[in-house]
């Protein structure tokens, strides 16, 4: 097989596996891609573009290029802080995010994914961050765990168009598909504060371990703390009940787990009816 046409078949095979739901490591993909020899053939155009997805994906440039900027993860906090101070409408807040350039996954990915749904809506759905087929259209929650996720929230008469806010709790996809890491969710924190305070839902929903984890600050696993509403308050003091649920993703794997997840859409619903919310 050519080798452009080796690349485009390994990246089309990759895709499908994430479409599926299965995990996979760029970084052991960019060592199986067909290394250029020889200075008899220029890079065809397509191997140009698999090299430039290769250095990308290399999971310390994004790393070298933050430090190149001689600026830590304080200063980049720092920033992250001013720019949501900054931010007075979702709209402005989603510009100040794709602006951004503290957070090092920016470097390694497609898009900046920052919301989908309703400004407004009295319930926020947060996710851990953006899996592939998110980083290719901008958007959260649109591959199959998202197909999952848009039912369960049907089941008690919430979507997108209506009354229901996606985002994340990390703006940019991990390589592989890994759980964003400390720092890279540090940086993103100030920006999911701000979001919540210029949204004011009436609940959260935070889907997965990763997001319920960093939202309250808790060692604690999914399985834990979902069950039940916890506080939530953000440094400008919007407080909010927040629902710690299983991410469709894991129920995509473990079916039989969907009962629980059941229960605590249960318990979304039976919050925003006492607090007077009309679906
Ligand atoms: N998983 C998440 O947590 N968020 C997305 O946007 C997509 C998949």
């Amino acid at each position: 097989m050519p080798q452009n046409a080796s690349a485009a078949a390994l990246k089309a095979l990759t895709e499908w596996w994430e479409d599926m739901g299965v995990e996979v490591d760029q970084s052991e993909i960019a060592r199986l891609k067909p290394v250029q020899t020889g200075a008899n053939t220029g890079p065809a155009p397509s191997d140009a573009a698999a090299t430039a997805t290769d250095t990308r994906q290399a999971p310390t440039s994004g790393r070298n290029s933050r430090k190149s900027a001689n600026k830590g993860l304080h200063d980049w906090i720092q920033e992250a802080e001013s720019l949501a101070a900054g931010a007075d409408s979702i709209e402005s807040l989603k510009a100040a995010i794709e602006s951004f350039e503290g957070c090092p996954l920016k470097q390694l990915c497609e898009k900046t994914v920052v919301y989908d749904g309703t400004i407004g809506a009295p319930v926020m759905v947060l996710g851990e961050g953006p899996g592939g087929q998110e980083d290719r259209l901008g958007l959260p929650f649109v591959g199959k765990a998202g197909q999952l996720l848009d039912k369960m929230l049907a089941a008690i008469q919430l979507d997108r168009k209506t009354n229901t806010f996606i985002s994340n709790v990390n703006y940019w996809r991990p390589p592989g598909n890994r759980n964003p890491e400390a720092d890279e969710l540090a940086v993103c924190r100030p920006f999911v504060n701000r979001m919540i305070d210029l949204a004011q839902p009436k609940i959260i929903v935070a889907t997965g371990g990763v997001a319920a984890k960093s939202l309250l600050n808790s060692k604690t696993g999914i399985m834990r703390l979902r069950g039940s509403e916890r506080p939530f308050e953000t440094p400008a003091g919007t407080k909010v009940p927040l629902v710690p649920m299983f991410h469709p993703a894991y129920l995509l794997r473990r079916p039989q787990d969907k009962s629980r997840a059941w229960r605590d859409l249960l318990l979304v619903q039976a919050r925003l009816s006492e607090m007077g919310v009309t679906l």
